[in-house]
C-alpha cells in the first residue's frame, strides 16, 4: 500500500495544504491533479507561511518530485510568479515537472470568465475570476492548448491563430475589443522559454512509482462538492476534485489508489454562491468566521460558515470511498457552549436522508440538527487524542459512527507539529 488521495470533502479549504505538506514528507511524489489557480492552500512551516494555488504542497520537501498532473489548467504567468514567491521564502525546494497535457490558461479566459460571470446576473457563481471555466471550456471543445503545443515554438503561433480567432469572434458578442495576437504571443513566448525545461510527459514517471511501490501522494484542490458532475452543480468549479479526479488527471487507474483520506472541518464553509444548508447567517457563523479566520487565501472573500453537515459529509465519504477522516480546526470551536450537527434534512415531502440531485430541492432543505455538548479551551497544545476535552473526543466519535468512517488524523492547529494521527494504518497502509 503506497499511493494516497488527500480530498477536500467539503466545499474547499478543508486544509488540504496542510495536510499535503505533513504527510509530503514521508512521499516520494506529490502530483496536484485538478483546477488551477482558484486553489489556496496555506501551508505553515518552521515558522514561514507559504500561499500556494499550482505547485503541489510537497514542494517544501526537497526528496518529493513535485508535480502539475495533466488534469490541470495552468496560468503561466501565475506558475512563474508563485514561483519566484517561494523561492524568496526557501531554496530548500523539491524538483517540479509539469504534465505535457496538462492545459494552458490565457488571459481571454480570464475575461470570459468575468464577463460570463457579468451574464448571469442574480444567478452569478461567484468564481475566483482566474479563467478556469473558461479554460475547461475549450478543453470539452477541443480547442484548447496544452502544454506540450505551448512549449513548442513551431507548433504554438498557429495554434494560437486558430484559438484567439475563435474567441475574438466569441469576444465580439460581448461588445468587447479583439485580443491583439503579435503581443499576445511575444508575451506567451516569454513564459514558455521558461518553463520550457518543466514540461515533461509525467505519466510514465507516476506509472512507474506506483509499480515500483514508491508512496506517491496524490493532492486534490477544491472539494466534493464543487465537483463538476457531483457537486452542487451549477454551482461548482469545473473540473474534478473528488477522488475519482486523482485517476483522470494523472494518468493512473482506479485499481492504483491504494487508500483516500477525506479532509473536513469540524464546521462547515463555502465561498462563493449556491445552497448551503447548515449555514449560519447569525452571530455564531459570524463568531466562527472571526474566530478561524474564515477569508479566501484567493480572493479575500470571507467565507459563509455554518455547522456540520453530517449528510453532506456521508454522501462525500461514499463518493470518494473515503479509507478514512482527516478531521481539521477543531480548535476553532472552543469556547461554544453547545454544536448543533445536522444528522438529517426536512423537504416539503417528508424527511430525507440524502443530498437530492435537485438544485431547487436542495436548496430547500432544512436541516434537522442534533445537539451536542462543547468544549472549552486552546486545543493547540493537545499532540494524542487523550489530551483532548471529553466532548470533543465525543463530537469525533459520533462523525465516525454517522459517516461509517473512521477519523485517521484530527488537526487542532495551523502548523505541522498541531497534527495528531490517530490511525497511522490508514494513511500508507
Ligand atoms: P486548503 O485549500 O484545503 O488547502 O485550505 P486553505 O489553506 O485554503 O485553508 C485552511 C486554513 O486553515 C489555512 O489558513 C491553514 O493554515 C489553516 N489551518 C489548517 N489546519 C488548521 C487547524 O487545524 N486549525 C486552524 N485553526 N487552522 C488550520
Ligand atoms: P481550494 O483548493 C473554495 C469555488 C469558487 C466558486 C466556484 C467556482 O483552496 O480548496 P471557479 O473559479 O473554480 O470557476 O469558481 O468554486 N472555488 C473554491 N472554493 N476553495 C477552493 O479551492 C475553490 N476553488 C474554487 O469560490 O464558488
Ligand atoms: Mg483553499
Amino acid at each position: 500500500m503506497s499511493t494516497l488521495v488527500i480530498v477536500g470533502a467539503q466545499w474547499g479549504d478543508e486544509a488540504k495544504g496542510k495536510l499535503v505538506d505533513v504527510l509530503g514528507s514521508e512521499a516520494d511524489m506529490v502530483i496536484r491533479y485538478s483546477g488551477g489557480n482558484n486553489a489556496g492552500h496555506t501551508v505553515i512551516a518552521e515558522g514561514k507561511e507559504y500561499k500556494f494555488q499550482l505547485i503541489p504542497a510537497g514542494i517544501l520537501h526537497p526528496n518529493v518530485a513535485s508535480i502539475l498532473g495533466g488534469g490541470m489548467v495552468i496560468c503561466p504567468s501565475g506558475l512563474l510568479e508563485e514561483l519566484k514567491r517561494t523561492k524568496a521564502i526557501t531554496a530548500d525546494l523539491g524538483k517540479l515537472y509539469i504534465s505535457s497535457a496538462a492545459h494552458v490558461v490565457f488571459p481571454y479566459h480570464r475575461l470570459l470568465d468575468s464577463l460570463e460571470e457579468e451574464a448571469r446576473g442574480q444567478n452569478k457563481i461567484g468564481t475566483t475570476s482566474r479563467g478556469i471555466g473558461p479554460a475547461y471550456e475549450d478543453k470539452v471543445a477541443r480547442l484548447g492548448i496544452r502544454m506540450s503545443e505551448f512549449v513548442d515554438p513551431n507548433r504554438f503561433p498557429q495554434r494560437l491563430r486558430e484559438v484567439l480567432d475563435v474567441k475574438n469572434k466569441y469576444l465580439q458578442l460581448f461588445n468587447k475589443e479583439p485580443i491583439e495576437y503579435d503581443s499576445l504571443l511575444k508575451e506567451y513566448t516569454g513564459y514558455a522559454d521558461q518553463l520550457r525545461p518543466l514540461v515533461v510527459d509525467v505519466e510514465p514517471m507516476i506509472q512507474e512509482a506506483v509499480k515500483q511501490g514508491k508512496r506517491v501522494l496524490f493532492e486534490g484542490a477544491q472539494g466534493t462538492f464543487l465537483d463538476l458532475d457531483c457537486g452542487t452543480y451549477p454551482y461548482v468549479t469545473s473540473s474534478h476534485p473528488i477522488a475519482a479526479g486523482a485517476c483522470l488527471g494523472t494518468g493512473v487507474g482506479p485499481r492504483a489508489i491504494d487508500n483516500v483520506l477525506g479532509v473536513c472541518k469540524a464546521y462547515t464553509t463555502r465561498v462563493g454562491s449556491g445552497p448551503f444548508p447548515t449555514e449560519l447567517n447569525d452571530k455564531t457563523g459570524e463568531w466562527i468566521r472571526e474566530q478561524g479566520r474564515e477569508y479566501g487565501t484567493v480572493t479575500g472573500r470571507g467565507r459563509r460558515c455554518g455547522w456540520l453537515d453530517l449528510i453532506l459529509l456521508r454522501h462525500s465519504c461514499r463518493l470518494n470511498s473515503l479509507s478514512g477522516l482527516v478531521v481539521t480546526r477543531l480548535d476553532v470551536l472552543s469556547g461554544l457552549p453547545e454544536l448543533q450537527v445536522a444528522t438529517g434534512y426536512k423537504t416539503p415531502s417528508g424527511p430525507v436522508q440524502h443530498v437530492p440531485n435537485d438544485l431547487v430541492e436542495f436548496a430547500h432543505v432544512e436541516p434537522a440538527y442534533l445537539t451536542m455538548e462543547g468544549w472549552e479551551g486552546d486545543l493547540r497544545g493537545c499532540r494524542k487524542m487523550e489530551d483532548l476535552p471529553a466532548s470533543a473526543r465525543a463530537y469525533l466519535k459520533f462523525i465516525e459512527e454517522f459517516t461509517e468512517t473512521p477519523v485517521a488524523i484530527v488537526s487542532i492547529g495551523p502548523d505541522r507539529k498541531e497534527t495528531i494521527v490517530v490511525r497511522p494504518e490508514l494513511i500508507w497502509g
